[in-house]
């Protein structure tokens, strides 16, 4: 396959798909299937289930914790942070914030089956920007989620009205590198400028708050992407674009995978970088 440079490819994947219409939405049933599929071929979650579990409960106190997760899933990152959080007998209220009613089951699902008797789970399946409490969060946290949210602004003020003075904001978001472009270019389903690391960063700068930052590297597995023949199932490849792949023409395809194939880690074709930002602003 000849090679281009990844901005080269990109301009050429970007000509393809302006010539070609629109990719299917992803449904919510096939992105939360998509999206298990995703994950489970990337390292990235892995790291993530770990580092929040062992970074935040320092950063919260030994008191009662009152936690908001925005966009939860299935909860399969919101567990082990629970877990670790209602320890000691600290008691927490753990709010997991979720429209899809098939993944909002399964947070309800995942944390009730915890062993903690401190920990109180509530489910809201329902949109973020419709949720209101009156009652103070210690977090507010946003893993993956804030790219789908229609106003980042306005969001972000809506969860930081939320906190308590010293609580904390954090959002797991990437970086705008080629798997966000990717899907800005290719997704249906945001209808909006999608929000990445860098955006919400420049957002809490604004508004003067503490930030702290981290990235943590991951590698995503393309696996057998490369060769799967045209239009079968890929939930990788799908959620990865975010839309349904298997109208996707043969050209916007090839040039799909050339781009890949240029921005792959050196010296490993079948692995791309799948990095996240992880930000944590406190209020004051
Ligand atoms: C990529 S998934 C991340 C799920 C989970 N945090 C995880 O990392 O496994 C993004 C989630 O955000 C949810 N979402 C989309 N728009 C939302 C909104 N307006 N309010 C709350 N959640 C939303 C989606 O339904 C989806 O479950």
């Amino acid at each position: 396959m000849p090679t281009l440079s990844p901005s080269a490819s990109l301009h050429q994947l970007r000509q393809a798909v302006a010539g070609s219409a629109a990719l299917p939405d992803l449904s919510g049933v096939h992105y939360a299937y998509s999206h298990a599929a995703y994950e489970a071929a990337s390292d990235q979650r892995a790291s993530l289930q770990a580092w929040l579990p062992r970074e935040l409960p320092p950063l919260l106190g030994a008191g009662p914790l009152r936690v908001i997760g925005v966009g939860v899933g299935d909860g399969s990152v919101d567990a082990p942070l629970a877990a670790a959080l209602a320890t000691d007998d600290r008691r927490v209220e753990y709010t997991g914030i979720e429209p899809h009613a098939g993944s909002a089951a399964g947070f309800e699902a995942r944390l009730g089956a915890l062993d903690a008797d401190c920990l109180t789970v509530t489910t809201v399946a329902g949109a973020f920007d419709d949720y209101e409490t009156a009652v103070p969060a210690d977090l507010v946290h946003f893993v993956h989620s804030m790219y789908y949210m229609a106003d980042l602004g306005a969001t972000l003020d809506h969860a930081l009205a939320m906190l308590r003075p010293g609580g904390l904001l954090v959002s797991a978001t990437a970086p705008r590198e080629p798997l966000c472009v990717l899907t800005e270019l290719l997704s249906p389903c945001v209808g909006h400028r999608l929000w990445c690391a860098e955006d919400v960063t420049e957002e809490l700068a604004d508004r003067r708050l503490e930030v702290r930052s981290e990235t943590m590297l991951a590698g995503l597995d393309l696996g057998g992407m490369r060769t799967a023949p045209h239009g079968s199932d890929e939930p990788v490849l799908d959620f990865l674009v975010g839309a349904r792949t298997t109208t996707m023409t043969a050209q916007v395809r090839e040039q799909l995978m050339m781009y890949l194939a240029e921005v792959a880690l050196p010296g490993n074709p079948e692995v791309v970088p799948h990095p996240i930002d992880i930000t944590i602003a406190r209020v004051p």
